[in-house]
């Protein structure tokens, strides 16, 4: 998988870490609310990342970088928007964290007259107008580097349907920043999310790191993943070095298999994030796919050159019927 602020180069590989085996349930009672709800904000991020499974802030707020892919639909949650812009919401990158910092975001609870749920809506001067590329984060995303209070020894994380703030910073990250307050809070009148200058929800430091240093993320993502992977379950394997990875029977959705460049989200299945099982594929609405990198999946063994011969013949065959 690439994972890159640019396309090609840099290679993600999850084989040498991933091990399978856990057991699929067909069911699971009471799933849904075992998930975090986003609109509780950090205190949902803490029951769930911290106390259940036992991750840091650091690990948690890595882990939501996977967010830099894919999209809310009201038709599923509620929420309507993308993490981050057309092309980066196709690419698994660290830009789930440049977006959120050095974005300006507003709360907002309807997109283009559609009533969605109480979410952070894109502010600065260059964010996209219509509807389909709207940009959002929830408020278990912008929680994690902003914090609002009466003073600065009173600060809890926001919450957009109580914070009436614009968050923002005034300074770069990633190479990337909306620019002055009017700038960045698109001429609202709204008070600041805390202080410009220095973000202070709970994982700030380290959205920031994450944002300016693409490698120090995808090292703490590893290892939230195999936590997050692997979690209660007993005598995982590992996946063998020259082992084709589509031969493997995982029962696991095969996130150790080479993919293309722009994957589609690696759903987890046993930390499923969202309230709906998310569709595992962003869609092509918006943006142009960046050019995948086709998978060196090896043919599979079983059929042999005699059995390809006789499939390309049959389909020959069906084509001169047409
Ligand atoms: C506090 C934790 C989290 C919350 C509240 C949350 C919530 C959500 C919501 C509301 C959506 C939009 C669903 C829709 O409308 O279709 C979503 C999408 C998504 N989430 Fe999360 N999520 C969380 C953590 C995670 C984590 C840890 C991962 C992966 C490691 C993840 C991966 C994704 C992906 C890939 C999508 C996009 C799906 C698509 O484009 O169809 N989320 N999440």
């Amino acid at each position: 998988m690439e994972a890159s602020r640019s396309p090609g180069s840099g290679r993600l590989n999850f084989d040498t870490t991933f091990r399978y085996g856990r057991t699929t349930n067909s069911d699971c009672p009471g799933a849904a609310e075992l998930l975090p709800n986003p609109s509780r904000g950090c205190p949902a991020v803490e029951e769930t990342f911290l106390n259940r499974m036992g991750l840091s802030w650091r690990s948690a707020a890595a882990l939501m970088g996977v967010h830099s892919l894919g999209r809310a639909k009201i038709e599923n949650s509620g929420f309507h928007g993308w993490w981050s812009d057309p092309i980066n919401s196709r690419l698994f990158n660290n830009d789930y964290f440049v977006s959120l910092i050095s974005k300006g975001w507003v709360p907002e609870t309807s997109v283009h007259t559609r009533t969605v749920k109480s979410q952070w809506g894109r502010s600065d001067v260059q964010r996209d107008l219509s509807f389909d590329g709207h940009e959002m984060m929830l408020d278990t995303d912008l929680c994690l580097a902003f914090a609002e209070g009466p003073n600065r020894r009173a600060l809890t994380p926001v919450l957009s349907s109580i914070h009436d703030c614009c968050a923002w910073v005034n300074f770069a990250v990633g190479g990337a920043r909306c620019g002055n307050r009017r700038q960045c809070c698109g001429g609202q009148n709204a008070d600041d999310c805390g202080r410009p200058g220095n973000p202070s929800g709970p994982a700030a430091a380290h959205v920031l790191e994450f944002g300016n240093n693409e490698q120090a993320w995808i090292r703490e993502f590893k290892t939230a993943w195999t936590r997050a992977t692997e979690n209660g379950a007993q005598g995982l394997k590992s996946l063998e070095p020259d082992t084709p990875a589509t031969s493997v029977p995982s029962p696991v959705p095969p996130i150790a298999t080479p993919v293309p460049t722009v994957a589609p989200a690696p759903t987890p299945a046993t930390a499923a994030p969202s309230p709906v099982p998310p569709i595992a594929t962003p869609s092509p609405t918006v943006a142009p796919a960046p050019t995948p990198i086709p998978a060196s999946t090896p043919e599979p063994t079983r059929r042999g050159k005699k059995g390809r011969g006789r499939k390309r013949r049959r389909l020959k065959r069906n084509i001169g019927r047409k």
